[in-house]
């Protein structure tokens, strides 16, 4: 592994396998792991909650009363609403993945992000991990644009949505991903430069084997 602090995106539409493949490669590494499409899960929890839609007028006055912050805990860090973790079962619910990409297309949410997530990179260095590994859609291309590794995760969409069904969560993962390439603000995109990587054909080992070389290629 490189002596010095790396930042490692990787991006890749829905059910891709980022969060599986960034997991093992945090916890192999020392790797702060974070997992953006929590934050904007978060995020659409929180305004749902206050009875808004990705429609309603306000969004940029309700967000700026959204107090965010980070709790690490092991490899990961994870974002917090109000000083706390918002809990996984309302953040993957049904309601949430039907309405998270429709709230991550608007400007004012993405900028809370976008200054929230390049913060991170702070965290993890005050921390003492040897590097960061952030997940997302626009992690190569918007957030680290000169990120030491950018990957791109794809496997075609029927595998997608077997894993998602397996893991029992109602999700149109199809659509989720229609509308984040579509969208005028940081676009799901392979990043310029970043390496394609199909983990439809290749297990997740391999796929954890494959990247992690490259890391330590640069020892
Ligand atoms: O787990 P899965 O890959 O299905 O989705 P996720 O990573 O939890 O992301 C949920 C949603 O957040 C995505 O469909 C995008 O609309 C949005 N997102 C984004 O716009 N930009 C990111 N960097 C990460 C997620």
């Amino acid at each position: 592994m490189k002596k010095h602090f790396i930042v490692v995106a990787i991006d890749g539409g829905a059910a891709s396998g980022k969060s599986s493949t960034s997991r093992l490669l945090a916890e192999r590494y020392r790797l702060m792991h974070v997992d953006t499409g929590s934050h904007y899960r978060a995020l659409t929890f929180a305004l749902l909650k206050q009875g808004l839609t990705a429609e309603s007028e306000g969004i940029a006055d309700a967000l700026a009363s959204v107090d965010i912050g980070t709790s690490v805990d092991g490899n990961r860090a994870r974002i917090t609403v109000a000083s706390r973790v918002p809990e996984e079962s309302d953040i993957r619910s049904a309601e949430v993945n039907a309405a998270v990409s429709l709230f991550a297309a608007i400007p004012a949410v993405r900028s809370k992000l976008l200054s929230y997530q390049r913060s991170q990179e702070q965290v993890a260095r005050a921390h003492g991990f040897s590097g960061l590994i952030m997940e997302g859609r626009d992690i190569g291309s918007v957030v680290f644009p000169n990120a030491d590794f950018r990957f791109f995760l794809e496997a075609d969409p029927e595998k997608r949505a077997q894993r998602r069904a397996a893991e029992g969560l109602q999700d149109s993962i199809a659509q989720r991903d229609a509308i984040d390439r579509s969208r005028k603000t940081a676009p799901l995109v392979c990043p310029t430069g970043a390496e394609r990587v199909d983990t439809g054909t290749i297990d997740l080992e391999t796929v954890v084997a494959f990247i992690g070389k490259k890391l330590e290629a640069v020892k």
